[in-house]
């Protein structure tokens, strides 16, 4: 799809469908709603808010089939204008697109929220560029019947020079961000018979836009990353340890590390999952395609930020080299672990990638991972649980998620729930049982940093909704490392 800014007045572009919008209770629009009402014989404020008692409830489409110069008018709800945030103009983007039948090829639309919500028109024009990409998403790779592209072009129609200006800048940026969204959804939806641990290395190579270099096992060893090469041995698949860098041509204001687990496959290895649980579980490296999908933004937005990217990539499979419930292994750090159940692999893989961040002396540690069940089970697809070493970074994250319209929720770190991780014979078990999971993996999480800042970021829930994958962590990253 094409989505661009052109700088004039909407009437003017030729297209299948007008988009103009109306807050909830407006009786007569103003703006360029109301240019667009009296161009066409006051259909919105007469017909449409009079007649059919179009409220402008938040989300809510009214699709005018008209009638002139075969136009289509679309008057979308903005609902309460006191309520409205720039992360509401993408997702009724989404949705316009996906209300926009076969024949509608191109679309116009008003610059939702720069007018009487006086919004910056950048935001704006960045959230409707997301919001088109969304709403046209289809993941048809293996679909032999593939069906067209509905809507070719997305027009944003600006008069305004300052404005146009000020837009032109944000759909490039949304832009920007919807590739990179698109290409982590592409990534997990992609079924784990092609995407194991090489073919995510090479991917990252091609695709990172930045410095990537790939460990293989021997290397893995080398580097002292036991645990996670433990939970790798029992896949034919070779694990693959991933570096991404990306640094600024100037001095770089700080140093982030993100730590995405990447479990190109999650069976829950010898202790086996039901086939229910296991049936999404080619979804289990959705942080991994979130990192390397915001390393990709991050080298094209070029923020004065260094940026590392790491994920250790493997499979975890039942097989006669498996690692056993039982076994204690060693970590990086040189802290053991009693395997308690081969099921709680992502946090074993992280234990040693975050050790690994650690040693790149980086201001913070961000890890983002389809970690837990009791998470998913919890928060359902609704929000994302979070939870670090530092509270003020914790609540300033979520705040960017809540800006760009990404939910996180804090859970608690005491440290009851690392009790029951207390081993007999290890240092600490993987798993301290299924209740309080989320919280107890986040502890056991905390035990393999010192003491650099971290974030952990559970996205069990929110990762794969409805059979599909989100692309969740890439807006809030990119957000928070470029603004
Ligand atoms: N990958 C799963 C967590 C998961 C569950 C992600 C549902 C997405 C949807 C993780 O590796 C796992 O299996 N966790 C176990 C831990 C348990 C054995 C303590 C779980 O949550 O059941
Ligand atoms: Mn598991
Ligand atoms: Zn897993």
């Amino acid at each position: 799809m094409l989505i661009k800014v052109v700088k004039k007045s909407i009437l003017d572009v030729k297209a299948d469908v007008i988009v103009v919008n109306l807050f909830e209770g407006v009786k007569h629009p103003g703006g360029v709603t109301g240019i667009v009402d009296n161009a066409f014989d006051n259909v919105i404020s007469n017909y449409v808010i009079k007649k059919e008692k179009f409220e402008g409830k938040f989300g809510a489409i009214y699709q005018l089939p008209l009638v002139k110069e075969g136009k289509k008018i679309f008057v979308v709800g903005l609902g309460k204008q006191a309520d409205f945030t720039p992360a509401k103009i993408r997702t009724l983007t989404e949705k316009v697109v996906k209300a926009c039948g076969k024949s509608v090829k191109k679309v116009v639309s008003i610059l939702h929220g720069a007018g009487v919500a006086g919004l910056d028109a950048e935001i704006c024009a960045q959230m409707i560029a997301e919001g088109a990409s969304a709403g046209a998403y289809k993941f048809d790779r293996y679909i032999s019947d593939k069906k067209e592209d509905k809507v070719e072009e997305f027009i944003i129609a600006e008069i305004d020079a300052t404005k146009f200006k000020k837009a032109e800048k944000g759909e490039e940026k949304g832009c920007i961000v919807a590739r990179s969204v698109t290409m982590a959804k592409d990534l997990i939806n992609d079924s784990a018979q092609y995407i194991y641990p090489e073919t995510l290395a090479n991917f990252a190579v091609e695709n990172s836009g930045v410095k990537t270099t790939v460990y293989n096992k021997e290397q893995i060893k080398e580097m002292g990353m036991t645990a996670f090469l433990a939970v790798g041995q029992g896949s034919v698949h070779e694990p693959k340890f991933i570096h991404m860098e990306y640094k600024p041509t100037r001095k770089a204001k700080k140093k982030i590390a993100l730590v995405g687990k990447g479990i190109t496959f999650d069976s829950g290895g010898l202790d086996l999952k039901p086939p229910a649980s296991m049936l999404t579980m080619k979804d289990d490296m959705s942080g991994a395609a979130a990192v390397i999908a915001t390393m990709k933004a991050i080298s094209e937005l070029k923020p004065n930020v260094e940026v590392h990217g790491i994920i250790a990539a493997c499979e975890n499979m039942p097989s006669g080299s498996s690692y056993k419930p039982g076994d204690v292994i060693m970590s990086k750090i040189g802290k053991s672990i009693e395997i308690d159940n081969t099921d709680a692999e992502g946090r074993v893989t992280l234990a040693d990638a975050l050790a690994y961040a650690e040693e790149l002396e980086v201001d913070e540690i961000f890890d983002i991972a389809t970690l837990t069940g009791a998470c998913a089970v919890a928060f359902g697809s609704v929000v994302s649980g979070i939870l670090g070493n530092d509270e003020d970074k914790v609540k300033e994250f979520i705040k960017v998620g809540d800006e760009i319209g990404e939910r996180f929720w804090q859970l608690p770190m005491y440290e009851e729930y690392g009790e029951k991780l207390k081993s007999n014979i290890a240092d600490m078990k993987n798993t301290g049982g299924r209740n309080g999971g989320a919280s107890a993996a986040g502890i056991f999480l905390s035990k393999f940093i010192k003491d650099t800042t971290w974030v952990h970021i559970d996205i069990a829930g929110t990762a794969y909704v409805d059979d599909m994958a989100t692309g969740v962590g890439v807006k809030s990253f990119v957000k928070y490392i470029v603004g």
